[in-house]
């Protein structure tokens, strides 16, 4: 692992270094929002622009932009979204923009559905943390004794979050007490999540990799039609292992391989910083090491070849492509 060292005097990403989209400012879109990577703009009441930048933040440190990973990202988005749409409908409309998704605007459900195929993890809400401390009914799931760190489960197990400041376990009578869901809602909300996972564990395998666990967020459109919204199957809201390596490293108790999406975190810990501590200097090097690294794991998860934009002002293509989006 010595790829964060590798000198890099020029590359075809070079021109993308000064044009890293670190925010955008489109007053024409609507009331804006801005979370940590996308700025999600309101034009209507209809529709939501979630505009994926290229902001990079880590420890709670926002620290450089890596040119093109919103573009990655959205491109990872979209190309799932088309492999679960027969799944349950989902609140893609187009992507005017290789940065940008326009989507359907939903009536959001006040949990977050996290599916778990392995028992894992190392938050206060993962599986095996909890599992550790002698949690053995977890969410609702009653989970055997005798299990190791990354074992599979029988079949995956769903343990919802509520969406507040802070994310909280919850069970599925817990959701009907304060009135997220009915029953029957929540029923129709379990099975489709399954679903949705089955798709996406067949297709990881199909490239060479393990689905481990991943959340949804759903919600209900104009008509009250359960839908799958935000992001599915992304580097960002799933962990995914790599398929050869896993039973000879679970078998010796060795950790899984991932198919990280940290490089950013790995390449700070390389570098000796810590929490609170000197802040090593993100050179363009680095930004550079970085976009290569979100290529490689777009290619690696789609099967595809990342094609380069032909011009290197992205604020201005998507400006004017959401103008003309908007135009029609
Ligand atoms: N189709 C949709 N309709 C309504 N709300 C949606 C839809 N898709 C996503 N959302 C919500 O829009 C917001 C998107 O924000 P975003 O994910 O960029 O930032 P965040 O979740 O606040 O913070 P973080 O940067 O940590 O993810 C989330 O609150 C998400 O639940
Ligand atoms: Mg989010």
């Amino acid at each position: 692992m010595d790829w964060y060292d590798a000198a890099m005097p020029s590359s075809p990403l070079s021109p993308f270094l000064a044009t890293a989209l670190q925010g955008t400012d489109f007053g024409f879109l609507g009331k804006k929002y801005e979370g940590k990577v996308r700025d999600v703009y309101m034009p209507n009441d209809r529709e939501r622009v979630l505009i994926a930048t290229d902001r990079q933040s880590a420890f709670d440190i926002l620290w450089t932009t890596i040119p093109l990973k919103g573009q990655i990202l959205t491109q990872i988005s979209t190309w799932w979204f088309d492999k679960v749409k027969d799944v349950m409908p989902t609140h893609f409309i187009a992507m005017p923009d290789p940065n940008v998704v326009i989507a359907r605007n939903l009536k959001m459900l006040k949990v977050e559905i996290v599916v778990r195929g392995y028992l894992t993890g190392s938050t206060g809400t993962s599986a095996w943390v909890n599992y550790n401390k002698g949690v053995r009914n977890f969410c609702g799931n009653v989970l055997p004794e005798g299990m190791v760190k990354n074992q599979q489960f029988k079949s995956p197990i769903i343990t919802p979050t509520t969406k507040g400041e802070e994310d909280e376990l919850i069970d599925p009578a817990g959701i009907v007490e304060r009135g997220y869901a009915t029953k029957e809602q929540w029923e129709e909300i379990e099975d489709r999540a399954f679903a949705l996972f089955r798709r996406g564990q067949e297709i990881a395998a199909q490239r060479g990799l393990i689905l481990v666990d991943t959340k949804y967020e759903m919600g209900y459109d104009a008509e009250g039609k359960l839908t799958v919204g935000d992001e599915v199957h992304t580097p960002d809201s799933s962990r995914y292992w790599v398929a050869a390596t896993y039973e000879e490293r679970h078998t010796k108790g060795e950790e899984p391989e991932s198919l990280d999406k940290e490089f950013f975190r790995l390449w700070l810990r390389s570098q000796g910083f810590e929490y609170g501590g000197k802040r090593p200097e993100i050179t363009d090097e680095v930004r550079v090491m970085l976009a290569q690294k979100y290529i490689s794991l777009y290619e690696k998860m789609t099967g595809g070849t990342f094609v380069l934009p032909e011009n290197a002002d992205v604020t201005g293509r998507i400006e004017k492509n959401l103008k003309a989006y908007f135009q029609k």
